[in-house]
């Protein structure tokens, strides 16, 4: 492939690094985990994630790796060439699609966000009642015009991103907007630590309850890990094809998880201690960061204004910036598609990317108001695109890849790929093997089933 000779590389280890993980860390932390880890039995559910992200997660990521290095192209061009001719490509074409759909109406949250960081930064907030934030974010997500207008900013913010490029733009803007994050999530996390009742919201994140745990919590749990790690659809292959040959691939995955797994604990310590610190339930969905936590800010600093002022903008920020950082990824999983395959100028390609997701994301946007009658299987547009990617899209890719790898790929190819040609020590590589051939698709297999809904 002529195009791969050329092809850019992220400038620096670290940059490689914090690209990846600024894909994984988003709204799925922020959000997803603590509500997930509420609804299924705090520490116990986490250390099921925990064991997850270990023995599945991390080998996915790896062979995401191998997939997108040696080929050195998009995810459908990637198995074009390492397996021309087979219907493995179908990986691919299935991961660009699932890229577009989640990137549609993940904008629309990521939206949200951006009118909650306006309402904390105007003090919007001050004086509201409990039912006002319910009533407000009711009027606000079903308002026509406003969450799309917000949409349509959050995607162009991550258009001009991309438009800067591999190197200018996503590496740059990740190493701009991650330690932001960090320093910012650090923050809160003192902040909501030093809140009188704090302990009772560490002791639910801390101390494991295992009676709460059934097959559906290790199904969940197992879940959460794929889209948190934006495993499944090739994100991270198409990133690792900008790795250059020196990127230690089972270190960088390491890093990835273990800073992904990070930011969602500590998002948790973020949300619990405030939340039961002033006796709110921390399972309510997604009204948890838009109705629930502005409340519980407000509740928590209500002697001290400017503390309520200052910890509702950070946090505010915080979900913007995680968000921002994966939306790069998304697009540009769909743009160096359609740059590469389609043969057309990277800036076109991501007009298109763009422009399609607009016309997609007011779908999305519209399901919370005048299109709210309007359903596919009994759901809204927004919660179908949800259902059929996470529950679906996701976790047959991610089999399929564990499989790719497992049985297809010459095992050659994968040890030089690990080892970086044999000088990397690799004392897990048998270990990894096992876990792509069997372990990992036979799992996955089940959550599938899971989801589905036959289990
Ligand atoms: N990992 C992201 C999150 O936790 O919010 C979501 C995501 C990003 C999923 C990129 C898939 C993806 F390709």
């Amino acid at each position: 492939m002529k195009a791969s000779q050329n092809r850019v590389n992220f400038g620096s280890k670290i940059g490689a690094i914090l690209a990846a993980a600024g894909s994984a860390v988003g709204l799925g932390n922020i959000w997803r985990f603590p509500y997930e880890t509420g609804n299924n039995g705090g520490a116990a559910f986490i250390l099921i994630y925990l064991a997850c992200v270990i023995i599945m997660g991390l080998p996915i990521m790896m062979s995401e790796f191998v997939i997108g290095r040696h080929s050195r192209a998009n995810t459908a061009g990637a198995y074009r060439v390492l397996a021309p001719g087979s219907p493995w490509r179908f990986i691919g074409y299935m991961g660009v699609l699932a890229g577009f759909l989640i990137l549609s109406y993940y904008s629309v949250v990521a939206g949200w966000t951006l009118e909650y960081t306006l309402q904390a930064g105007i003090g919007g907030f001050s004086g509201m009642k409990a039912e006002d934030f319910a009533t407000s974010f009711i009027a606000f997500s079903q308002n026509p015009w406003k969450p799309m207008l917000w949409m349509v900013v959050f995607l162009v913010l991550t258009h001009a991103v991309i438009v800067m490029g591999v190197k200018k733009g996503i590496e740059k803007s990740a190493k701009i907007m991650m330690p932001m994050l960090f320093i910012l999530i650090l923050v809160l996390v003192c902040c909501s630590l030093s809140l009188p009742g704090a302990d009772k919201g560490l002791k639910f994140l801390l101390q494991p309850d295992f009676s709460k745990v059934t097959p559906g919590v290790f199904l969940s749990a197992m879940g959460q890990a794929f889209f948190s790690l934006s495993l499944g659809l090739g994100c991270l292959s198409t990133y690792a094809s900008y790795f250059n040959k020196e990127t230690n691939l089972g270190k960088t995955a390491l890093s990835v998880g273990c800073i992904d797994t990070c930011v969602a604990i500590m998002a948790g310590i973020i949300i619990f201690p405030a939340a039961f610190s002033v006796g709110i339930s921390p399972d309510a969905g997604p009204s948890l960061l838009f109705i629930t936590l502005p409340n519980v800010f407000q509740l928590a600093f209500g002697d001290i204004p400017l503390l309520a002022y200052i910890f509702s903008l950070m946090f505010y920020i915080l979900l913007a910036l995680a968000a921002l950082t994966s939306t790069i990824s998304m697009h540009e999983v769909v743009t160096a598609f359609v740059h590469e395959e389609w043969h057309v100028s990277r800036n076109r390609a991501a007009n298109y990317v763009t422009l399609g997701c607009i016309l997609l994301g007011i779908l999305s946007s519209l399901s919370f108001g005048v299109l709210s009658h309007f359903l596919i299987g009994g759901m809204t547009f927004f919660d179908f695109l949800d259902a059929l990617t996470s529950k679906v899209m996701l976790p047959l890719g991610g089999m399929l890849i564990a499989l790719f790898t497992g049985w297809y790929l010459n095992r050659q190819i994968v040890w030089e790929e690990i080892s970086n040609g044999g000088r990397l020590k690799v004392p897990y590589f048998k270990c990894y093997l096992l876990v792509v051939k069997y372990f990992a698709p036979i799992a996955i297999g089940l959550i599938f089933i899971n989801e589905l809904g036959v289990l």
